[in-house]
């Protein structure tokens, strides 16, 4: 096995970097940028191996209102390099949801970054761990939002700029947070506007690099003006377990009208808001039909954009 604590994935730990885990925005460095899990050959076969339902291609259409619209797509029957030549050109994004199930050296991976981190971060133990291998066209952009579990974003190849903002208002609400937890998170929920940035941290992240936050904090990214190849981990710890039961609970709480349910990190309270929270999900009472995609475009290399209008079907990811 692997010798961890000096490990072979993060290239630049110091020892005051376990303190800060997890409560302020870490930078590290990382060797991913030099695996041959990321060369196109890989990452070619990696898109034809992937299953219909391990993958999301999205660009952007005007929408009648002027505003841009997300669009979902598929690879149709490209080899790995003509998808890849399509997303140098064009305004395409990638997500590969479980590239160990194509390849199960993305999971040793996987694996072996989190074993890095609890190695060297007393006390940490993580599990539900998932990452998503993210291919980009240059310029593409992720607007303002956050997300449920812990976050890290590895930047394999090309340049991005993330901006990251504190987990309070006026950047998000508890509210905002807790719809988030419940699936009912809408756009007005968590507005953004350039004013917000006063109160930012914005990072470049090159090849090599990579950054955690804490749980919870909004973000947003934008491409530099190249292909991007980047790498999505997320995980869970004890407190991120109880912090998503509370959060959960309190949603709930306020749905049925109490006006702003106190957030506990632990004790009683959280422990009956937790069960409360389990109680519910194991239910089913609140189970909805996830909503089928509209795939209405191929990506395509020959085409200006590199994707072509396909007729639209419905598919459920
Ligand atoms: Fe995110």
């Amino acid at each position: 096995m692997r010798e961890t604590t000096t490990g072979t994935i993060l290239a630049d730990w110091q020892a005051d970097h376990a303190e800060k885990f997890g409560r302020e925005p870490l930078k590290l460095k990382h060797t991913l940028h030099r695996s041959e899990l990321f060369s196109d050959d890989r990452l070619a076969r990696l898109i034809e191996r992937a299953d219909r339902s391990h993958y999301h291609v999205n660009t952007r259409a005007k929408g009648p209102d002027g505003k841009k619209r997300r669009r979902e797509g598929e690879f149709g029957k490209l080899t790995g390099m003509e998808v890849l030549e399509a997303v140098r050109k064009g305004d395409i994004w990638i997500n590969l949801r479980a590239p160990q199930i194509a390849d199960p050296a993305y999971g040793e991976l996987l694996r072996d970054m989190y074993r890095e981190f609890e190695a060297r971060v007393p006390g940490l133990q993580t599990f539900k761990h998932i990452t998503t291998i993210l291919i980009s066209s240059p310029n593409v952009y992720v607007p303002y939002h956050a997300d449920v579990p812990g976050q890290m974003l590895w930047q394999v190849r090309g340049k991005k700029r993330v901006w990251l903002y504190p987990n309070e208002e006026p950047y998000v609400t508890r509210s905002a947070i807790e719809k988030l937890i419940l699936g009912e998170l809408h756009e007005v929920d968590m507005p953004y506007d350039e004013t917000l940035d006063a109160g930012a941290q914005m990072h470049d992240l090159k090849p090599g690099e990579m950054l955690h936050w804490p749980l919870n904090w909004p973000h947003r990214v934008e491409n530099h003006d190249c292909l991007n190849v980047s790498v999505t981990t997320e995980h869970y710890t004890s407190a991120i377990r109880t912090s998503y039961a509370v959060h959960y609970a309190n949603g709930l709480l306020r749905k049925a009208g109490i006006s702003n349910p106190a957030k506990q990190e632990a004790g009683p309270m959280a422990l009956a808001k937790t069960a409360l929270a389990g109680a519910v999900k194991f239910s089913g009472l609140r189970k909805k039909a996830s909503k089928p995609y509209t795939i209405d475009f191929a990506v395509d290399p020959q085409a200006p954009s590199g994707v072509r209008d396909i007729p639209p079907y419905a598919l459920s990811l």
